[in-house]
């Protein structure tokens, strides 16, 4: 499976983007601007050599000929970027990552966005799209360092059952990370909203937590 990734120039895309590419995923970093997509895929590639042989630079529109798309553009440019490219989704799984976050004072308060969470606006943007929500807590620098192992869990919502398998089939290939099913993209204002508690504890203990759920039946079922 390959991926393009919107937005991917930034911290949370490109961190993703190395991640996927040191598993041997194809991965095209999307920009707005294709020579930026491809200068910050040529820095990913000079940082990490062989350990990402397949990652490259694009336009975003580009990168939506993937066969799965990761929305990382900033919250209030994300159901606009994807509106303007839905009819290269149709039927894709486009996974969407963002976070509607406003800094106040040395805390992050979450936005209540239009349609109530990020996820449920992309799909709104590009309704024929298999969307789903996913990485919302995964902390941009843990994810980018290919020398830290991962160990988190991560919160997958989509209105589609082939959209959070194919999302749950992804996160399961990184070494660390464990998808879990967190019902239907009426849980994404939840799952948001919640990286805003994530960030303030991670900068009053100066980690980069991310989140483990304890007790969960997994097998049989
Ligand atoms: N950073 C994290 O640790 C983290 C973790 C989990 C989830 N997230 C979420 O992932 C998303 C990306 O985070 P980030 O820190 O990487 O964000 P960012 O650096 O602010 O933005 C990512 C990229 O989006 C593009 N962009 C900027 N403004 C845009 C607009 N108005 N419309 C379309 N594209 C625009 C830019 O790329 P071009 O100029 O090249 O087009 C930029 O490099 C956010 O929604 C965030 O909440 C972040």
């Amino acid at each position: 499976m390959d991926v393009g990734i919107l937005g991917g120039t930034g911290p949370a895309g490109k961190a993703l983007a190395a991640r996927l590419a040191s598993i041997g995923m194809s991965v095209s970093i999307g920009s707005r601007s294709a020579e930026r997509g491809e200068e910050i895929a040529a820095q990913l590639r000079e940082k990490w050599g062989a350990r990402v042989p397949d990652l490259h630079g694009s336009s975003n529109q580009v990168a939506c000929e993937a066969d799965l798309v990761v929305v990382a553009t900033p919250w209030d440019g994300a159901p606009q970027t994807v509106a303007g490219l839905a009819h290269h989704l149709d039927g894709k799984v486009v996974v969407s990552m963002a976070n509607a976050l406003f800094k106040v004072g040395d805390d992050m308060e979450a936005v209540v966005p239009a349609r109530g969470s990020l996820c449920v606006a992309v799909q709104g943007a590009a309704p024929r799209a298999l969307v789903s929500g996913a990485f919302h807590h995964l902390p941009a620098r843990g994810l980018a360092n290919l020398e830290q192992s991962l160990d988190a869990d991560v919160l997958v919502c989509s209105d589609h059952a082939a959209a959070t398998k194919a999302t749950i089939d992804l996160v399961d290939r990184i070494p660390g990370c464990r998808g879990i099913d967190a019902g239907t993209l009426s849980a994404a204002a939840a799952i948001e909203a919640f990286t805003a508690v994530l960030i303030g504890i991670n900068v009053r203990t100066r980690s980069h937590a991310s989140i483990r759920l304890t007790g969960l039946r997994t097998e049989g079922l």
